[in-house]
């Protein structure tokens, strides 16, 4: 791969490339019981001891509920067009369905008019992991109400906005918030075994493509997304026991849900995990299916797989970069750039893809702020050598048409609380002074073309 040192310009990428940056309600705006918002499971997820690092809690965040307007000029400052969002939707309806709070409503008007005005393009994530907590306590994910209630949410959305937004991402990595959430019980609701998790899959599945036929219906020449994660999984030897458990851990974090919404339904493999999921899906194909006009690509590293028959089902364990000795960074994740490739090329080679954002790419290192700057020589390593990758991807023909860095600014990393760093933009969580980084620096420039 290439060089630290290697020069790469904004311009390979074509005039119409849509470069971004992103956030999420929960982890930036804090604000988490004003004006009317209602609690969401992260809220109180965080009153659990032990569940978060250092007991932090989501509640002023970068208080970007207050302070969009001033974060929203460094986005624009920093060179980006676009910028990527998530609605709470505790914040807009208290009950998670019922009542409409207007006073929530109408922050996200300010923030996407707020947009309009210094031109950059809004695209709104409809659920970013902040299931509102009346809704978690009859059932959440797993309710067979949920797609009632998500359906009013994303029809209150388009009603409300959908003048003035026309990109549209449905969900936030379903994966990520059914296992996490659902499964291992590392995030909120910090719910654990199958029988949650099953159920959350099927509905996250179901919901994904019925918020994209919502918004197709209700708003005029939208252009509807959706994101998953995606790690490129690679067996730890060339065993049969490793290959084949690599293959398991790749129907997990590949093909889970995209499958599902390009309308091959669930993995049809020989794993018994899938075959309980099976009695959830039979009927359910066509209705799992959406054609969304682009798919989110949210890929952070690759992940190593060795065959365990200790662990149920999928009898297989990560082997981490750290015990491999390769580059990773503070989160303990690997940092390669031609995975990067590698999978994007995974996904762009199913038939019904037709374009390709990637929606967070990015890493958390040990930032410090000395005398007013912040030294981060490495991330801008990491951006670099994966735009590089993404190029190489670009060129042999995939219409990848935008790449959105994570994130803006430093914020509440879910249960690893406020630790990781992973912004363009430092944040003293303490005073909420930002201060840009010189990552952030880097994309101003290189996004300028110097
Ligand atoms: C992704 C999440 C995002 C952020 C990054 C580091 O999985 O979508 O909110 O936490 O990881």
């Amino acid at each position: 791969m290439s060089s630290y040192s290697q020069k790469i310009s904004a311009s390979a990428f074509g005039e119409d490339f849509l470069w971004g940056v992103a956030i999420a309600a929960a982890q930036n705006e804090g604000a988490y019981n004003h004006d009317g918002k209602g609690l969401s499971i992260w809220d109180v997820f965080s009153r659990r001891n032990g569940k978060i690092r250092g007991n932090h809690k989501p509640y002023i965040a970068c208080d970007f509920y207050h302070r969009y307007k001033d974060d929203l000029l460094l986005v624009k400052a920093l060179g980006f067009k676009v910028f990527r969002f998530s609605i709470s939707w505790s914040r807009i309806l208290p009950e998670g369905t019922g009542k409409i709070n207007k006073e929530g409503t109408a922050f996200y008007h300010r923030v996407i008019d707020e947009c309009l005005k210094l031109d950059l393009i809004p695209y709104v994530t409809l659920y970013h992991w902040d299931m509102p907590l009346a809704l978690e306590k009859d059932g959440g994910w797993t309710s067979h109400l949920l797609l009632k209630w998500f359906s009013h949410f994303v029809t209150h959305c388009a009603h409300e906005y959908g003048d003035k937004v026309k990109n549209w991402i449905i969900l936030n990595e379903p994966f990520g918030f059914t296992s996490l959430g659902y499964m291992l019980g590392k995030h909120a609701p910090g719910r654990k075994g199958l029988s949650h998790f099953l159920p959350a899959i099927h509905n996250a599945a179901l919901a994904q493509a019925e918020g994209g036929r919502i918004i197709r219906q209700l708003v005029p020449h939208a252009r509807i997304g959706t994101t998953f994660s995606c790690s490129e999984v690679v067996p730890f030897s060339k065993k049969e026991a490793d290959v084949e458990a690599a293959k398991r851990v790749d129907i997990l974090l590949n093909r889970l849900f995209i499958e599902p919404a390009l309308g091959n339904g669930y993995p049809r493999e020989d794993f018994k995990f899938l075959e309980k999921l099976e009695l959830y899906s039979w009927k359910y194909t066509k209705k799992m299916h959406f054609k969304f006009d682009f798919i989110g690509l949210q890929n952070y590293f690759p992940v190593v797989i060795k065959y365990n028959p200790i662990v149920p089902m999928i009898k297989a364990v990560q082997v981490k970069a750290a015990n491999r000795k390769v580059a990773h960074t503070s989160m303990g994740w690997e940092i390669n750039p031609d995975s990067f490739y590698r999978i994007v090329k995974q996904f762009w080679s199913y038939e019904g893809v037709k374009e390709i954002i990637i929606t967070e790419n990015g890493a958390a290192f040990k930032d410090k702020l000395i005398n007013g700057q912040v030294h981060d020589e490495q991330r801008i390593d990491y951006f670099r050598k994966h735009l590089q990758a993404l190029l190489k991807a670009k060129e042999e023909g995939i219409n990848v048409t935008g790449y959105f860095a994570w994130t803006l600014m430093d914020n509440f990393e879910w249960s690893e609380g406020y630790k990781p760093r992973f912004g363009l933009i430092y944040v003293d969580f303490k005073t909420q002074l930002r201060t840009i980084k010189n990552s952030g620096y880097w994309f101003r420039d290189f996004l300028n073309g110097k």
